[in-house]
């Protein structure tokens, strides 16, 4: 039985790093795992969640940039155009910021939840968040793309989040 909340998996957790499988057929419990992920996402004011996030290794992801939720399975960018680098942050690395390039437009091709397939052509913010939803399925983070100096100080600042997190799990 699935919990009635998802509790947000946070950089170091190996589930984040691993290639998250694709999806034969979105069942029932898939779209269950999507409607939690959704409910994780708008608690934590996010505008973009993916599967691993929340310890689940499936291609499954849900994102809403404040035009409508979208919830897909198998997503793949069959084609980029252009550029942007806009400053990201992720739920599962909190209080960071990396500014990423990626491109400025991209069609996507996934399921949605009933196992239809759909075509998007995304642009600006909203291709933004697919291209960082799909790096997690990938595992791959925002921390990956900062420069090797900032690296070293994101890694620091985690490592004392861990320690504050830890201390909390205990206050009563
Ligand atoms: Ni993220």
């Amino acid at each position: 039985m699935l919990e009635t909340s998802l509790k947000i998996k946070l950089f170091g957790d190996p589930v984040l790093r691993k290639k998250a499988l694709p999806i034969s057929k979105v069942s029932a419990e898939h779209r269950e795992i999507l409607s939690l992920m959704a409910k994780s996402m708008y608690e934590d004011s996010g505008i973009g969640l993916a599967a691993p996030q929340v310890g689940v290794s499936a291609q499954l992801i849900v994102v809403d940039i404040g035009e409508g939720l979208y919830k897909l399975a198998n997503p793949k960018i069959i084609k980029k155009q252009g550029k942007q680098a806009i400053q990201e942050g992720c739920l599962s690395v909190p209080g960071i910021c990396v500014k990423v390039k990626r491109a400025k437009t991209v069609w996507v091709q996934a399921w949605d939840e009933f196992n239809q397939p759909i075509e998007l052509v995304a642009k600006d913010l909203f291709a933004c968040v697919l291209q960082h939803e799909i790096d997690h399925l990938k595992g791959k983070m925002i921390v990956d793309y900062a420069p090797l100096l900032e690296k070293l100080r994101i890694k620091k600042k985690l490592a004392k989040l861990k320690e504050k997190t830890k201390t909390w799990k205990y206050t009563i």
